[in-house]
């Protein structure tokens, strides 16, 4: 098969493309042939700073295509289905082997493209509002990395459950934009206090949760933007300034909660595979969407990565082999 593969991890240019052999459909698994693939946040973040055990490594978590092959005992899916799968590794590839509980059926009403780039961003925003979050209609949600894929699904999840969205990007270009899926105030991170310029956008109250993309420095700016009891929801680090820490007295004071959560440990879940088929067919009648801000041929994946880490995307990354 054709894949882009690196074997040293580092900056794009570590990326080739070249011929691997293929893999195969072991027990409980199936083979996907590849028709879309979703260029997700983490893998930009894995090829950066996760040297590979077992190099040539095909990265990539995300990608929706149709059933080539089904390993012993897979009876509940079929060869020729169409499907959105995740695995922790492989989706850079024309073939892409998958545990049978990370494979999510696509409705016939559904563009594969569609499913690929929704299953992961979607998954994880409902997850981090809903699930972990504990959002509820009437609530304040700060949404850090708004305009990645994760963060537009969060600020259209948040705006559609009844909540009041306050959406940070890097400029006000992407702000404006933002507003067109729900954002009811924007924060360009670059240029104003998180904490400061939520406070007055809430009347001084802060907002009752924050989901945090971006990790790193901002993180105490975070806390300060939450209210007495307010939730913090540690998602990603997409700045790529590490971690970000907090003490003791800046979250006792006012009864603050962080949590973090890995959607990748969930996703095998009936509760998950259940809202996913929520999400696809949400996503089938267009009352939710996944903005394409580029499209590459998988030979190009290098371009890609280039373009995702440099471009600021708004929205998701495409891939097609
Ligand atoms: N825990 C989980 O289960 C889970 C699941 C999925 C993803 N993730 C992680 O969540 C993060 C977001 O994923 P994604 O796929 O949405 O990534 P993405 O599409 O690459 O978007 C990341 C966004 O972060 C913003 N950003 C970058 N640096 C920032 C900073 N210093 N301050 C504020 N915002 C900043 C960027 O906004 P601008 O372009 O406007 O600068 C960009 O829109 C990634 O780190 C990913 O690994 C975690």
């Amino acid at each position: 098969m054709k894949a882009a593969y690196y074997d040293i991890n580092g900056g794009p240019d570590v990326l080739d493309y070249g011929d691997l052999p293929d893999p195969t459909a072991t027990d409980g698994h199936v083979l996907v042939r590849v028709q879309a693939i979703s260029l997700e946040g983490g893998d930009v973040l894995g090829r950066r700073n996760n040297p590979p055990r077992h190099p040539p490594h095909v990265g990539g978590y995300a990608a929706a295509g149709v059933i080539e092959s089904v390993g012993s005992g897979v009876t509940n899916l079929a060869v020729g289905q169409r499907v959105a799968c995740f695995n922790w590794q492989g989706s850079h590839a024309e073939l892409f082997a998958v545990p049978v509980p990370f494979v999510f059926p696509v409705p016939d009403a559904l563009d594969i493209k569609v499913a690929a780039v929704g299953l992961i961003a979607f998954g994880t925003a409902h997850d981090a509002l809903f699930e972990f979050g504990r959002l509820e209609p009437g609530e304040t949600v700060l949404v850090q990395g708004a305009a990645g894929g994760v963060g537009l699904a969060a600020v259209q999840l948040a705006n559609r459950a009844g909540a009041t969205v306050i959406a940070t990007a890097s400029s006000a270009q992407r702000i404006g934009r933002l507003q067109s899926f729900g954002a009811t105030h924007g924060i360009d991170y670059r240029q104003e206090n998180i904490g400061v310029r939520t406070r007055e956008l809430t009347d001084g109250v802060g907002v009752d949760l924050v989901v945090d993309l971006a990790g790193g420095n901002a993180l105490r700016s975070l806390l300060q933007a939450l209210r007495y009891r307010g939730r913090l929801i540690a998602v990603g680090g997409a700045s790529g300034e590490g971690g970000g820490t907090f003490e003791f007295s800046d979250i006792a004071p006012e009864s603050l909660a962080v949590f973090g959560m890995l959607f990748g440990k969930e996703l095998h879940t009936a509760r998950v595979h259940e809202m996913i088929a929520g999400i696809f067919d949400d996503m089938a009648t267009g009352r939710i969407s996944m903005p394409v801000d580029r499209t590459f041929p998988l030979a190009e994946a290098a371009a890609a990565h280039r373009h995702a880490e440099e471009g600021h995307p708004f929205g998701r990354i495409l891939l097609v082999p």
